[in-house]
């Protein structure tokens, strides 16, 4: 377990301050137990609340010594006293999201022989910002947000108190979620349903990703089936991702290794996030929208320690495919005027995303390729970047039966040619050609006819504004972007 690892290295002198990322009171609780049970004098402390909130009396000591309640360095201070008055102390700091002064401290602390001396240790429970002086010489633990044996012997004690069954889905439906909260949505299922069921947690599962791990999640309702054209995306697609992560042991055996990332690059409508969506479900897993667009929060550190559960939760409930919708908001590092909590978020997905281990597989998609930091092109965090540029006729042709006859059922008139109306469309992206079709039912709507007919798609295709020269334009530019990012030009095949 994550707190006999955290004593192991304290024995070892591996350094005297430890990190505990987690936010978990459960969590908490264990840490407290390990601690006294090797014989810790432990006191815990609040940087939020300036003060020790372990034992009561004891606070109200220290509040009456300092005449009222501390500014954060007298009650670093004063730890740091008491701290050195005794051997085999540990300190368990619950920290603020920021502080210099506690840096300044650990930094200190981290370095001093007498607190190596005495046995003792300090704590810092929680996500906080921390110096790389700190970090590089302090024991950081990894703590899971919850094993499976965990929320299995959650699952039977819950059960067995309330007197209901549990079953091993519920098991791994909590997956992604602290002990404390999978404890709050058993219990919360036995109340409101009279029983634990797996569904129930799922239902809390996208609850508290939604609210606290910047995600939405998603259960994706079709494959490529509903993406028309781009055969050669298609077939690149199921050959060196689904087929390498369903055949992932006879895959290793030629050293090539399950796929971790890919980078769709185009204009819009061109069915990026479509083919994101489509491709959890051929994959056959959850599917996973970082919600980019609240990276930057209203509060200091906030999204820091967002980013940071997110990409946990990711990894717990892996695998699972992270859709990164337009990346390229993160910006380039070192751009100036940008905003500072972006960029410390930016670091944390970059460091995730070039991981060794990582078991989810990142979907990422933007207009603006060329607007990326350079270490997002880098070799191991994307495995391909892929054009989807606009469609050419053929695949214009396959897109207008999708919205004819797969995604949704529109009656076509016998004078309805598709190849013809696909000759006719150049230069529409697949959103166009969706809203093309939607269009000429209205006008079948109107003239009160079950079907619609080539006239139908005339006077629809009359309202469309589409600044041909423009669309040229963009049409050559993303083609040299393609060649610039991707190095595999035979994925161009259908596209213009
Ligand atoms: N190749 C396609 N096949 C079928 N439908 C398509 C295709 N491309 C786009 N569409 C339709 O257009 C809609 C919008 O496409 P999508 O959101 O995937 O585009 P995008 O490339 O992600 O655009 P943006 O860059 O603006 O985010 C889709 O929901 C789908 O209905
Ligand atoms: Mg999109």
């Amino acid at each position: 377990m994550w707190t006999r690892t955290l004593l192991r290295k304290r024995s070892a002198q591996v350094s005297t301050v430890a990190i505990v990322p987690s936010d978990d009171p459960k969590r908490l609780e264990q840490l407290l137990r390990t601690l006294e049970s090797a014989g810790y004098n432990t006191s815990l402390w609040s940087v939020r609340g300036l003060f020790s909130v372990k034992n009561a009396k004891k606070d109200r000591e220290i509040r009456s010594e300092f005449g009222g309640p501390m500014g954060l360095e007298e009650a670093l201070r004063y730890a740091d006293s008491t701290f050195r008055k005794s051997e085999h102390t540990a300190l368990v700091i619950l920290p603020a999201t920021r502080s210099d002064v506690l840096n300044a401290f650990l930094k200190d602390w981290a370095f001093d022989y007498e607190i190596y001396e005495s046995d003792s240790l300090v704590v810092v429970f929680g996500f906080t910002e921390l110096t790389e002086d700190v970090t590089r010489n302090a024991i950081v633990i990894d703590v899971p947000l919850s094993t499976e044996e965990e929320r299995r012997a959650l699952c039977e004690e819950i059960a067995n108190d309330l007197g209901v069954e549990w079953d091993e889905q519920t098991v791994a439906a909590g997956a992604g979620l602290t002990l404390h909260e999978f404890e709050a949505a058993l219990v919360e299922s036995v109340a409101i349903r009279r029983k634990i069921t797996a569904s129930h947690i799922t239902a809390v599962k996208v609850e508290v990703a939604k609210k606290t791990r910047l995600l939405e999640i998603e259960e994706p309702k079709f494959g490529f089936e509903r993406v028309g054209g781009y055969d050669e995306i298609k077939l690149f697609l199921k050959q060196n991702i689904v087929r390498v992560f369903e055949e992932r042991e006879r895959a290793e055996t030629l050293a090539l290794r399950p796929p971790r990332g890919i980078l769709f690059f185009g204009p819009g409508g061109t069915g990026k996030t479509l083919f994101a969506k489509a491709m959890a479900r051929e994959l056959n897993l959850p599917f996973l929208r970082l919600k980019t667009e609240n990276i930057v929060s209203r509060w200091y550190g906030e999204t820091e320690r967002s980013m940071a559960r997110t990409l946990k939760f990711a990894e717990e409930v892996a695998p699972a495919v992270l859709f990164v919708d337009e990346i390229d908001r993160f910006g380039k590092r070192g751009q100036t005027g940008e905003h500072e909590t972006t960029r410390r978020t930016f670091s944390i997905l970059l460091e995730w995303l070039g991981e060794q281990e990582r078991k989810t597989i990142v979907v990422a998609a933007t207009n603006r390729p060329q607007d990326l930091d350079d270490a997002f092109v880098r070799v191991g965090r994307f495995d391909y970047m892929i054009p989807v540029l606009h469609p050419d006729a053929e695949a214009r042709k396959s897109i207008l039966e999708v919205h004819t006859s797969v995604a949704r059922k529109v009656p076509l008139d016998e004078d309805v040619e598709l190849t013809e109306l696909a000759e006719r469309t150049e230069g529409f992206s697949g959103a166009e050609l969706e809203e093309l079709v939607i269009r000429a039912a209205r006008v079948a709507f109107r003239r009160n006819a079950e079907k619609v007919c080539w006239d139908d798609f005339e006077e629809a295709l009359e309202t469309f504004r589409i600044d041909m020269a423009a669309r040229e334009r963009q049409i050559k530019e993303y083609r040299h972007l393609a060649s610039r990012f991707c190095n595999d030009l035979s994925l161009l095949r259908n596209q213009r």
